[in-house]
C-alpha cells in the first residue's frame, strides 16, 4: 500500500498535482469552473479569523463568510480550544446506550434562546437533512393523514433529493424524484400562499397541507419577507393547523442582525425551525431544528414511536460540544451587535458606490452581514450577447448568462487584484455577495469597499475582458 498519500505529502502538493487528482477522483468540471478564478488557483497555507494565508504568501480577506458556516471567523481560538480539551481528555464520541451530557446541554441552551415553547431539538448534520428531518416530523405531526406540503418559488433548502424537490431555484434544474405533494407559491405574497392553501381542502373541508416550509429571508436571492406577510403566514397557519418550518439554515446564529432572522419579529414564532452551518462554530458539521413541544410531542413522542428518526452521527460528543461553545461565543461576544454594526457600514459604503456608479449597479440589497449587489450588464452585455448568439451551445442559452459573467468578472478581480474573496448567489438573481464573518472589524469592511470601488471603476468592459482572457488562458 506504498502508493497511499500521507497528511504531510498532500499538504505540499502544487496547486497543478491537486487539480490533476481533482480530475481524476473528485471531478474534472469542478477543476473547469474553480480553477477560473483567482482562489482555484492558489493553495491556502492556513486560515484565521477574517483572513486566508495562502502558500505563496498573500494575505486574503475572506468576505464570503465560508457561505454562512464561519460567523466565528476561521479557527476561532475558543471553539479550537474545546475540541482540544475534549480531544486530550478523551471524551467519548457517541454511544446508543450512554446519555449525552453535551445533548441534553445543547437542546437545554437552544430552548433558553429560542422564543415560546420552541423548546425540543434534533441534531443531524447537514442543512439538507435538517430540513427532511423537520418535514417528516410535520407530516408525522399529522399522523399521514395531509398530503401537501408548500415551498415559494424563490427558496434553498438543500440538494438531496427531498430537500432539493422543495427548492424553487433555476441552479436545481434537473428534475428528481423527490417528496411527493409538493407545491409552490410566490415568494412573499400571501395572497399566492392563501390560493394554494385554499385549493387543497380534503372532502371534510380540512386543509390537506401538513406544512409550509420558507426562508424568511432568502439567502441565495437576499429577498426579505416582510413582517406583514411573515406575521399573516402564522395567523393562516395557526388557522388551519399547518406547521410552519422557517428555514434558517443560512440566515441563523446572528448572521442578519438578528439571533435568527424572524427574531427580528415579535410574536412571530414558527412550529419548527432548522439551522446549520456557524452552529458548529466554522469546524463542526452538525446542524439542527428545533420544534414546538406539543409539535414534538404528538409525533413523536411515544415508546412506539421513539425511534422512527434517528441517524449514525447524531449527537456526536465533539460536534455537539463544539455547537455549546460556538452559541456562548456568539452570546457572549455579541454577535448581534457585531451584526448590526457591520450593516450600518456595508450598507452606507454600497449605496455610496451605487450612486457613484449608477449604471453599474442596479440594486444594494441584504442586511446584517448578508449583502449584495444586483450588477447591470450593459454595454459589456451588449458585447457579449452578440457574440455568444453566434455560439451552438446550450449553455449560452442561460438567460442569467449575462449577468453571471460580469458579476463573476468582477469577483475575479476582487481576488486577482485586490485579495479579497466573495461569491455569487444564483437563484432568480445573481447578487455579488458580500458576507463577512461577524468578526470582521470596520477596516475590513473598508478593505472589500476600497477594493470593489476600484474594480468597479475598470468598468464592465474591462473587467470581462480580463476575466474571459483567464479563462482562455487558464488551466
Ligand atoms: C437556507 C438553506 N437551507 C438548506 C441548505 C442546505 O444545507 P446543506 O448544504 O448543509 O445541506 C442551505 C445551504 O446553503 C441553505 O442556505
Amino acid at each position: 500500500m506504498s502508493d497511499l498519500i500521507s497528511i504531510e505529502e498532500c499538504e505540499n502538493f502544487p496547486i497543478e498535482k491537486i487539480w490533476d487528482l481533482y480530475r481524476h477522483y473528485v471531478s474534472g468540471s469542478q477543476v473547469d469552473l474553480i480553477a477560473s478564478f483567482g482562489f482555484g488557483r492558489d493553495v491556502s497555507n492556513y486560515a484565521e479569523g477574517c483572513y486566508i494565508y495562502t502558500k505563496n504568501g498573500d494575505k486574503v480577506l475572506d468576505f464570503t463568510g465560508g457561505i454562512g458556516v464561519l460567523n466565528h471567523g476561521h479557527n476561532h481560538p475558543r471553539i479550537v480550544e474545546i475540541r482540544r480539551k475534549f480531544q486530550e481528555q478523551q471524551r467519548m464520541e457517541v454511544h446508543k446506550n450512554f446519555f449525552s451530557p453535551y445533548v441534553a446541554a445543547l437542546s437545554h441552551n437552544l430552548a433558553q434562546l429560542l422564543p415560546g415553547d420552541l423548546d425540543v431539538s434534533y441534531f443531524p448534520n447537514s442543512g439538507s437533512e435538517a430540513v427532511e428531518g423537520a418535514v417528516k416530523m410535520a407530516y408525522k405531526y399529522h399522523g399521514g393523514k395531509r398530503q401537501y406540503i408548500l415551498h415559494a418559488d424563490i427558496s434553498f433548502h438543500g440538494k438531496l433529493m427531498g430537500a432539493a424537490s422543495l427548492t424553487g431555484s433555476p441552479e436545481l434544474h434537473f428534475h428528481f424524484p423527490g417528496i411527493s405533494g409538493a407545491r409552490k407559491f410566490e415568494f412573499g405574497n400571501i395572497d399566492s400562499v392563501r390560493d394554494v392553501v385554499a385549493e387543497l381542502r380534503q372532502s371534510t373541508g380540512g386543509s390537506d397541507v401538513y406544512a409550509i416550509i420558507l426562508e424568511p429571508m432568502s439567502a441565495s436571492s437576499l429577498r426579505e419577507c416582510s413582517a406583514e406577510f411573515l406575521l399573516s403566514l402564522r395567523e393562516l397557519c395557526t388557522a388551519e393547523d399547518i406547521v410552519l418550518i422557517f428555514d434558517e439554515v443560512y440566515t441563523g446564529w446572528a448572521k442578519t442582525g438578528s439571533l435568527f432572522y424572524f427574531m427580528r419579529h415579535d410574536g412571530l414564532l414558527p412550529d419548527i425551525v432548522t439551522y446549520a452551518k456557524s452552529f458548529g462554530g466554522g469546524k463542526s458539521s452538525i446542524s439542527g431544528y428545533t420544534a414546538r413541544t406539543p409539535i414534538f410531542k404528538k409525533a413523536y413522542d411515544n415508546l412506539h414511536d421513539a425511534t422512527l428518526h434517528s441517524t449514525t452521527y447524531y449527537g456526536f460528543g465533539e460536534e455537539c460540544a463544539t455547537a455549546i461553545e460556538a452559541i456562548n461565543v456568539v452570546v457572549e461576544e455579541n454577535f448581534v451587535e457585531r451584526a448590526q454594526n457591520i450593516h450600518e457600514k456595508l450598507r452606507d459604503g454600497l449605496h455610496s458606490l451605487q450612486n457613484k456608479y449608477p449604471d453599474l449597479i442596479e440594486e444594494v440589497r441584504g442586511t446584517g452581514a448578508l449583502h449584495g449587489l444586483i450588477l447591470k450588464p450593459n454595454r459589456a452585455g451588449e458585447i457579449l450577447g452578440n457574440l455568444t448568439k453566434t455560439l451552438p451551445s446550450n449553455f449560452f442559452k442561460d438567460d442569467q448568462l449575462m449577468n453571471k459573467i460580469v458579476t463573476a468578472a468582477v469577483i475575479y478581480e476582487l481576488y486577482q487584484s485586490h485579495k479579497v474573496m466573495t461569491y455569487y448567489g444564483s437563484n432568480r438573481e445573481i447578487p455579488l455577495i458580500a458576507a463577512p464573518s461577524l468578526i470582521a472589524e470596520d477596516s475590513d469592511v473598508d478593505w472589500f469597499l476600497d477594493a470593489l470601488d476600484q474594480s468597479l471603476s475598470l468598468g464592465f468592459v474591462k473587467l470581462t475582458g480580463k476575466f474571459i482572457k483567464s479563462k482562455v488562458l487558464g488551466p
